[in-house]
């Protein structure tokens, strides 16, 4: 008996080295352990033995058993491959980049900033930065924005704990601390850093203690130009924003400047936007941005020669410019990360 279990295993192994196809093996395994296959036999033939002769042959069958599984393992391995190098045309090579992994893309307000940049890099402003946690100063004193103005007032901004406040704000350790309520505060950061004359953009996200709705969020992102120089004039202020506003919403856009007022700068105006491609809000005078020429008193707080150094600035919500440019009604869809309405942008 020990010697057909040695013969067994020779002949199944000589041929499972003819075996190519799944077909062949699923025949290969029936011939051998299948219900009438050849080690089956044997296995059936265990109960004619003696009871002394059992273990020692129970013992053989399981050694040939296991060589089975192997042989039958290895021959799973080779048709898999080979099927799927079949089903490639060419050999399988598990190194490669998964052929179907769906293809990601920009975020809308990615988008819609990349565009923004680029316009204004075309006017030579570069990108600018600042971080989103801000001192009290950076964002208020230093715009020259009054300690009682109502945007200071802690149901607006979001102030944080006493014990976040850092040993390197300008009044060691009682700066208050927030989350910047604008980007305005990289206009003070880049006076006080850059010798001018420079032209800055600077993109990034703003918080404000805002009930979310439909227009409004609690976190949100601007985009704020500076255009330090000598004699920087409202002529330069106009020509930057009617070009910006032509590149983002077609040739025929127009802008209309009406006076208001911000504390850093002077004069200061609301930039209207008005465009015969914007849908059902087409040729209607629409608010997109606050601007102006930067006040002569936050030139000197960011330690800049009123009488040398002079300079435009404008500021804009990018969620507000997004959703004129595609039509979008509902600021919060934004961020919900829904792939049905994040794909059409894609
Ligand atoms: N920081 C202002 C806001 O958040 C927007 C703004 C207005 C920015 C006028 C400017 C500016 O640079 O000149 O409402």
């Amino acid at each position: 008996m020990q010697q057909q279990l040695v013969q067994l295993v020779a002949a199944a192994t000589q041929e499972a080295s003819g075996v190519s196809t799944r077909a062949e093996m699923e025949a290969f395994k029936a011939r051998v352990v299948g219900p009438n296959g050849s080690l089956t036999q044997v296995m059936k033939g265990l109960a004619t033995l003696s009871k002394e002769d059992r273990p020692v042959v129970g013992k053989l069958i399981n050694e040939a058993k296991k060589a089975v599984e192997e042989l039958l393992a290895t021959l799973q391995v080779k048709i898999e491959e080979s099927e799927i190098a079949g089903a490639l045309g060419a050999p399988l090579d598990s190194t490669l980049p998964s052929p179907d992994a769906p293809a990601g893309s920009l975020h809308p307000l990615s988008r819609t900033r990349e565009k923004i940049l680029s316009t204004l890099r075309k006017l030579g402003f570069t990108v600018a930065e600042g971080p989103e946690v801000e001192t009290e100063w950076h964002c208020f004193d230093a715009l020259n924005t009054p300690a009682d103005h109502p945007a200071r007032d802690m149901q607006d901004t979001l102030y944080l704990p006493k014990s976040f406040r850092s040993a390197d704000a300008p009044r060691k350790g009682e700066e208050a601390i927030l989350l910047r309520t604008h980007t305005s505060s990289v206009q003070v950061r880049t006076m006080l850093s850059r010798k001018p004359p420079f032209r800055i953009v600077a993109p990034g996200r703003c918080f404000r203690r805002d009930a979310v709705d439909a227009t409004h969020s609690a976190n949100f992102h601007q985009v704020e130009g500076l255009w330090i120089d000598r004699n920087v004039t409202l002529a330069d202020l106009r020509g930057v924003l009617d070009f910006f506003v032509k590149e983002t919403f077609g040739p025929e856009a127009e802008i209309r400047l009406r006076p208001s007022f911000f504390p850093f700068t002077e004069p200061s105006f609301e930039m209207d936007l008005r465009s015969p491609n914007l849908g059902r809000l087409s040729n209607r005078w629409l608010e997109i941005m606050g601007c102006g020429l930067v006040d002569p008193k936050v030139l000197e707080l960011c330690g800049l020669d009123p009488n040398e150094w002079s300079g435009l600035a404008f500021g804009l919500g990018l969620e507000r410019i997004a959703m004129l440019v595609h039509g979008i009604d509902d600021i919060r869809l934004f961020y919900n990360n829904d792939t049905r309405f994040l794909r059409q942008f894609a």
